[in-house]
């Protein structure tokens, strides 16, 4: 089975961006990192992408497929009703999307502590970092 990673907006500046917040590790580190906790036969498909329309396509894509996502939607999270509906999509009866952020939103600005996704989220992991995301991995693996 292949499972979907998606990134949303500045996440391709992992590495550089805001390392205090964010950590010094990029995009790269974290597919091998979830290639390795991947037990043989799954597949890591990992993508970022700054652009919301792209990153709709993607969870349509997801939504045809039953493949699992794991979603960090980065500041779409606490604005973008369009993604949400496209989250909505994906979870219908059967289906998985796991929201991760690497940081605690709710300990950060006002604006950060709303997600119109979480609603539709099969469940939401923040604040661990890189984690985040092994976190959700392990639940995807073990919930099927
Ligand atoms: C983030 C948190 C968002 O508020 C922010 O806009 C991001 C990253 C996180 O992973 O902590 O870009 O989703």
């Amino acid at each position: 089975p292949t499972v979907l990673v998606l990134n949303g907006p500045n996440l391709g500046r992992l590495g550089s961006r805001e390392p205090d917040v964010y950590g010094s590790a990029d995009l790269d580190a974290l597919r091998a990192e979830l290639t390795a906790t991947a037990p043989a036969g799954w597949t890591i498909d990992l993508r970022q992408t700054d652009d919301e329309g792209e990153l709709i396509g993607w969870l349509h894509e997801a939504a045809d497929s039953g493949a699992p996502v794991i979603l960090n939607p980065a500041a779409f999270t606490h604005y973008s009703y369009g993604l949400r509906d496209a989250a909505a999509l994906v979870t219908k009866p059967g289906g998985t999307l796991i929201e991760v952020h690497l940081s605690n939103p709710h300990a950060r600005e006002t604006f950060r502590h709303t997600s119109v996704i979480s609603g539709v989220a099969s469940g939401v992991i923040a604040g661990f970092g890189f984690d985040s995301y092994r976190l959700a991995l392990l639940q995807v693996v073990g919930s099927s």
